[in-house]
């Protein structure tokens, strides 16, 4: 990755119109219905953004979305890239760069996720308040990180506590079943193992999921305040475990995403 690549990816964008967004906002699997709200959209395919990693998402349209959201300019990450997917820590995380450098002053991350904390619910929103990288290794773990700001990034708060307040307030306000807690990122695909999800819980682990961590990372590196919420698809109790099914996840995904796209939608407002 160089700064010439991000220049060329930014001027491709700006070209076609996605002038100065202000939030930039990454859907999670099975959670793309937020792009309807978007008013006087324009469309870029991943395939098409020069030096985007060439996109081969399964569950996901695999484009950027620019537009309006109440009022304020966004741009819209429909399906992002995983490391399960074969690719490395610095593709999936060069979409956050080039949306940091078309200008969002903001980022909202979501994902799908399991509950490791067995008093949630699938179906419920989980905050992510702090995180546990299981993913062995780093978006920051490369040769001139330096020139792109600190190698040594302070990850003490790396979720903005103003965002986190105001959803925390919007939740209670709209009624919707919400929960807060710690994300733990593995790289998958395969689903955990019993065993593995009694440890998660031990290391103190709410939530389980194979995203969002590089992203909140580099996001933290260009200081670029962050919120991320994961919706709860399955419950992960080592005692009682269900074989996982995909489509399953996916459709409890479906169900839940409305309060989603309106804890977003509500933040849009305030901010
Ligand atoms: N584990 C990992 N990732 C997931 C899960 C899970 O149980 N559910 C949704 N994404």
């Amino acid at each position: 990755m160089t700064q010439k690549q991000i220049d060329e990816s930014v001027a491709y964008l700006t070209k076609r119109g996605f002038e100065t967004p202000e939030i930039g906002i990454v859907l999670g699997t099975g959670l793309g219905e937020l792009v309807n709200m978007i008013e006087d959209p324009t469309e870029a395919h991943y395939n098409h953004i020069p030096y985007f990693p060439l996109a081969t998402v399964e569950f996901h349209t695999g484009k950027l979305i620019y537009g309006t959201i109440e009022g304020k300019k966004v741009v819209v990450m429909q399906g992002r890239f995983h490391l399960y997917e074969g690719y490395d820590f610095l593709d999936i995380t060069y979409p956050i760069r080039v949306m940091h450098q078309l200008g969002i002053k903001k980022l909202f991350v979501s994902n799908a996720a399991g509950a490791i904390n067995l008093d949630f619910k699938k179906g419920d929103i989980m905050l992510i308040e702090d995180h546990i990288n299981l993913q062995s290794g780093s978006p920051l773990a490369f040769k001139n990180v330096g020139k792109f700001g600190n190698r040594f990034v302070d990850m003490s708060e790396p979720y903005d506590l103003e965002m986190r307040n105001k959803i925390e307030a919007i939740a209670v306000r709209e009624n919707i079943s919400f929960q807060k807690g710690v994300y733990a990122s593995v790289v998958g695909p395969q689903l955990e193992t019993k065993a593995e999800y009694r440890m998660l819980k031990i290391i103190g682990a709410d939530a389980v999921g194979m995203s969002t961590v590089p992203e909140v990372i580099v996001a933290n590196h260009l200081r670029l305040p962050i919120v991320a919420v994961s919706v709860l698809t399955d419950e992960c109790d080592p005692k009682n475990l269900e074989p996982v099914d995909v489509q399953e996840i996916l459709k409890i995904a479906g169900q839940a995403e409305p309060k989603m796209i309106k804890l977003f939608k509500e933040l849009i407002k305030e901010l």
